[in-house]
This record gives C-alpha cells, sequence and structure tokens, in this order.
C-alpha cells in the first residue's frame, strides 16, 4: 500500500537545496517493492531498439513493483527517451538516472540539457529524477548519480599521457586527425606502443560539459555526498550510478583499442566516496555493457550488463 511520505521527504530536501524549494511529491512504500533494474536502454539506436522493446516487454510481464533504469536510455536529442520510458507499464515508483548518453547533443551544452532540460523531460513523462531526489521507502533509500570519469581507471600498461585522455583521442588518433595535432607538439613523453593506439571516445564529439571531465565529477560527489549524509539514519541505501563506480567491475584487458576506453568507464573516486557510508549496501552500474559482480568492502557491487547486443535486467527485492 504505498504512501506519500511527503514530511520525510522535505526535511531531506530542505537539507539539500534550503528550505525554498516546493516540498518534492515522491511515494515512498511502507512494506516491499519488488524493483525492477536495467541500463542500457539505447533507444536511439536501431539494433539496440529491437532489443529494447523485448526486454521492456518482458520487464512489463515480470511482476514487478517499482523500475529503475541507470542511464543510456537514449541520447538527449529527439524524443527516443520518452518514447522508451512511455513502453514500460511496471507499476510503482519509475526512477530513472542519465548515462553519458543522455548529454550527447548536436547542440551547444550538455550542462544545460542535464541539469533543466532533461530533469523537466523525465519529470514530465511520470518518471523520478533519481539524481535531484533520493526516493526514500520504509527503511531504504535509493540515491542516482550519472557519475563521471576522471581517468583514474585507465589502463597504465598503454602508457598514454592524460593530456590524450582529457582530448578524448589516442596518440594514433591524434596523428591522423589535424584538430588534435597539438598534442603531438611535445610527443618525447610517447612510446611506441602508445603511438600504436587508435581510438576515440565520442563523448568528446558529443558531450559539451564547459568544464573539465574532473570538475564535473567533483561537482557530481558533492550533490552525491549531501544525498547521503542526509540519509545517514536510514538503514539500507542502494547507489544507481551509470559509470563503474569500483575497478574490480571493469572488463577484462581486450585490444589496446578497447583498453584504452577504460579511462572513460568510471572512477574510483565513486567508490571511495560510498564506501565512506556503512548504510550503502549495494551499487547498480551500466555503461561498459559488461556484466560483472563483486563485493568491494562492505558494499555488493553490480553491474547489469546490458549492452546494444544482449540487454538485461536485475531484481532487487526492498522491505519487508
Ligand atoms: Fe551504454
Ligand atoms: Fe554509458
Amino acid at each position: 500500500m504505498p504512501v506519500c511520505n511527503r514530511d520525510f521527504l522535505y526535511s531531506v530536501f530542505s537539507h539539500l537545496h534550503g528550505p525554498s524549494l516546493p516540498r518534492p511529491c515522491v511515494e515512498s512504500y511502507t512494506t516491499y517493492v519488488r524493483l525492477l533494474i536495467t541500463a542500457d536502454i539505447h533507444y536511439n539506436h536501431p539494433r539496440s531498439r529491437k532489443l529494447a522493446d523485448a526486454l521492456i516487454d518482458e520487464m512489463n510481464q515480470a511482476g514487478g513493483e517499482g523500475v529503475l533504469v541507470v542511464g543510456d536510455t537514449g541520447v538527449g536529442d529527439g524524443d527516443a527517451i520518452e518514447q522508451a520510458l512511455v513502453r514500460f507499464t511496471v507499476p510503482g515508483p519509475r526512477l530513472f538516472v542519465a548515462g553519458n548518453h543522455e548529454l550527447w547533443t548536436n547542440g551547444p551544452d550538455s550542462y544545460r540539457l542535464y541539469r533543466e532540460e532533461l530533469p523537466r523531460r523525465v519529470r514530465a513523462a511520470g518518471w523520478h529524477w533519481l539524481e535531484d531526489e533520493p526516493f526514500v521507502g520504509e527503511g531504504f533509500a535509493i540515491v542516482g548519480s550519472v557519475g563521471w570519469y576522471d581517468y583514474t581507471l585507465a589502463e597504465p600498461a598503454l602508457g598514454i599521457p592524460e593530456r590524450f585522455y582529457a582530448a578524448k583521442v589516442s596518440p594514433g588518433a591524434a596523428e591522423r586527425l589535424s584538430e588534435f595535432r597539438s598534442l603531438l607538439a611535445d610527443d618525447g613523453d610517447l612510446s611506441a606502443e602508445a603511438r600504436e593506439v587508435v581510438a576515440r571516445w565520442n563523448d568528446g564529439r558529443f558531450v559539451k560539459l564547459h568544464r573539465e571531465d574532473q570538475a564535473f565529477l567533483e561537482e557530481l560527489l558533492d550533490r552525491l555526498k549531501g544525498q547521503l549524509d542526509a540519509l545517514r539514519h536510514v538503514p539500507r541505501v542502494i547507489a544507481a550510478i551509470h559509470h563503474l563506480p569500483f575497478a574490480e567491475l571493469l572488463p577484462p584487458r581486450h585490444s589496446a583499442q578497447w583498453d584504452f576506453a577504460k579511462a572513460y568507464l568510471g572512477s574510483r573516486r565513486i567508490g571511495e566516496l560510498l564506501l565512506r557510508y556503512p548504510n550503502v549496501q549495494q551499487i547498480y552500474c551500466g555503461h561498459s555493457h559488461f556484466a560483472a559482480e563483486a563485493t568491494i568492502g562492505h558494499i555488493r557491487a553490480i553491474n547489469i550488463g546490458s549492452g546494444y547486443r544482449v540487454k538485461r535486467y536485475e531484481v532487487l527485492e526492498l522491505g519487508d
């Protein structure tokens, strides 16, 4: 039986944002939620969309009492995100976390898209923008963040200097792309192996944050920390973070081109923050499209492992 626990929620959010904000209207559940969790629907991608339709239809029949999507439902431009969300008929709370693909746009400003337009669109679709408002139930809470990267998960064996990761091109790609030649002006720090890596991370083309990746991550971690501090009294907290919070969830070594992408899969700092909170019991992430599970300290970390070729979902039983 759902009840709207507005007073408790208001105490959380007035702490986070100041008392001038209107009271959030979020339903919480007194007893039990059977939450269905997926990620990386990639609904704008034609091949992925067929699999996504089948996955969502399967989830709709799975007896869920709530649904959580952990990023990369679709790119920010167009209405692929809304098209995917409207297909869900799972009753109960519908919780949304953005991924890096939600920040992809041909427009000038991903940051504004992420902070203003996407929350408005997701709420208009009847979903809960988890990043700004944790979902709080009886004895549990769910927090969410896109997470981001700071190259702390980069593969050291590649020997690629940080300026290439910041530009989101490998040394071999910079040699082939005139706009990145300046990265090679002082190339005494490049090994022959590093020069052979030819790869790009497409966030560099479609994500326009107007701040460094580390600064964006810092902002996200500050917001997440404020939420976790306000939820210290809650016995059980679940974190839904699109990017990987732990190196233990990384895919195994692959080709140099694939290993270049590890720099963009997440950040150790996300996990370090979450480990400081004894009530954070589980973390769900996506992004790498590689299913993985690990126990780090007191936290069970699960990468759902949905991707363009395979779609998966997890079931989480919450409450009594
Ligand atoms: Fe993805
Ligand atoms: Fe992603």
